[in-house]
């Protein structure tokens, strides 16, 4: 295709895409750039495409806009049982061995298929899961499965795929796991498509791991073939985030192509004859960082628990170092009674890290001497929701929002709560109470105890959820 756009154009274009998508359009990949910026700009409603380019580059993209991109510049290639091996590996091995740790504890396990596209791999890790657990519903299985283009985020939903997807499937795969859909179409199972979530989530940009996206405490991610479109900084932050979002042990799996992208250190390469799947170790015992020392007039204080060595903590929480940050804490308070600012963190970091029942336990004993604040009966919440007790999350939420009717995100989470769990007429109350109550914030605002939401994105989110949620009411 004969290049219509000039090179500063396509030079700021591909440096932008790269800031806020992760996509990477090196100058042998902007014949391709052009192609589909074309129908990008149809898309957007522009006539001519240096016109929308402009548009583009002048803010920030908003949700909506990367959707559109994505569609036109992404790669959704995906099939079923892509690379065998590694779900020989995942079946024989890997899952078992978790499976078997699990069993008679919490019995959970939790899977990410991050860049997903239209779910062929959340599926297969969903029916390699069906295969190897009798007692299902005797287990709390969560699968993941993000991706930023909405296309294929809603074919993944609907779970309808013609014969190409099958295209390396073993024979058993449609007979068991699939009803026929109309010539050349097939539906995955209902318990099997209840397994998976399908959520919008742009791993160059938004937070994780975090509990709003239900992005963290995972044992098994796949991310694969979607670090190979990102530069090679952009993909060394995702794997960082990625390694952040796993448990202790957990795995982390590519594609063969990505090897060369994985360089961060608590990542162990693990051969399995034929694959290469990465551990999470556990990090090597460091003794808790002392606080800084302090000017004399500083110094003066009853406690010893200062404002900079909880900054301190603070920063390691946000480096995602949750066994520092919590080491640290308790080693600051060294027994006697943390105040629910700091316990809040030390829960946070139990929570990310995976230790549901622990978090669960400080929360619960923090709330019987602080009954009274919202904040951490929201957090008990979202520890519920991410334990599978959605009955006591929904009854933990309208407790904080009983002490605080304008906890934000308490509406938000109990929109979607109540969206899960096919009641749209109260997800749109909460939507909208939500949204009325962002008004006060300003779009860049990080919303409180939202681990870096801003007011911008949930509005984005909610909008896109329920498109017909206003603020008219605050009901
Ligand atoms: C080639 S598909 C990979 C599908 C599947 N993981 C597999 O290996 O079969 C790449 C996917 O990555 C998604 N993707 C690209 N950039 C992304 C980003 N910044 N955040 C999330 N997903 C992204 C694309 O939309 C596309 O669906």
């Amino acid at each position: 295709m004969p290049q219509r756009l000039n090179e500063p154009t396509l030079t700021r274009l591909s440096g932008f895409l790269a800031r806020e998508m992760g996509l990477m359009f090196p100058r042998e990949r902007w014949s391709d750039l052009e192609r589909g910026m074309i129908p990008a700009a149809k898309a957007f409603g522009f006539a001519a495409v240096e016109e929308c380019i402009a548009w583009l580059l002048s803010a920030h993209l908003t949700r909506r806009q990367i959707e559109i991109l994505a569609a036109f510049l992404t790669i959704g290639e995906t099939y079923f049982f892509r690379d065998p091996r590694v779900f020989e590996v995942l079946e024989q091995q890997i899952l078992p061995e978790l499976l078997r740790a699990r069993r008679g504890g919490d019995q959970r396990l939790r899977l990410w298929s991050a860049g997903c596209a239209s779910g062929e791999e959340a599926y297969s890790i969903a029916i390699v899961l069906h295969r190897l657990v009798r007692d299902l519903d005797q287990w709390n299985l969560f699968i993941l499965a993000t991706d930023i283009n909405a296309a294929a985020l809603a074919k993944g939903r609907g779970g309808v795929y013609g014969d190409w997807s099958f295209r390396n499937a073993p024979a058993w795969l449609k007979e068991h796991y699939f009803t026929r859909e109309g010539e050349g179409h097939y539906q995955v199972i209902a318990p099997v498509r209840r397994m998976v979530s399908f959520e919008y989530l742009n791993l160059a940009e938004d937070s994780y791991p975090s509990l709003y996206s239900n992005s963290n405490a995972m044992d098994v991610i796949m991310c694969r073939n979607v670090l190979m479109y990102f530069a090679p900084e952009m993909a060394h932050m995702v794997v960082d985030k990625l390694n952040r979002a796993l448990v202790q042990g957990g795995w982390l799996i590519v594609s063969p192509t990505e090897h060369a992208r994985i360089a961060a250190e608590p990542l162990e390469p693990v051969s399995f004859d034929g694959a290469i799947l990465y551990r999470k170790e556990a990090p090597p015992y460091q003794p808790p960082e002392v606080a800084p020392p302090l000017p004399e007039a500083e110094a003066v204080q009853t406690t010893p628990v200062t404002a900079k060595s909880l900054e301190c903590a603070e920063t390691m929480y946000g480096k995602g170092e949750y066994h520092e940050a919590a080491a640290l804490l308790s080693a600051l308070y060294d027994g006697a009674v943390i105040p629910v600012g700091p316990m809040t963190l030390l829960i946070r970091c139990h929570a990310n890290r995976g230790e549901l029942d622990a978090a669960l336990e400080l929360c619960d004993a923090t709330l019987e001497r602080e009954k009274m604040d919202p904040a951490l009966h929201f957090l008990r919440a979202e520890i519920l929701q991410e334990k599978g007790r959605s009955e006591e999350a929904l009854d933990s939420l309208n407790r904080a929002l009983y002490l605080d009717p304008e906890l934000v995100l308490a509406h938000f989470v109990l929109g979607n709560l109540c969206i899960w769990s096919g009641r749209p007429e109260k997800a749109r109350k909460h939507f909208r109470n939500a949204l009325a109550l962002l008004e006060r914030y300003q779009p860049d605002d990080i919303l409180p105890d939202s681990e870096g939401m801003t007011a911008a994105r949930v509005r984005e989110i909610i909008r896109s959820t329920m498109p017909d949620a206003s603020p008219s009411s605050t009901g």
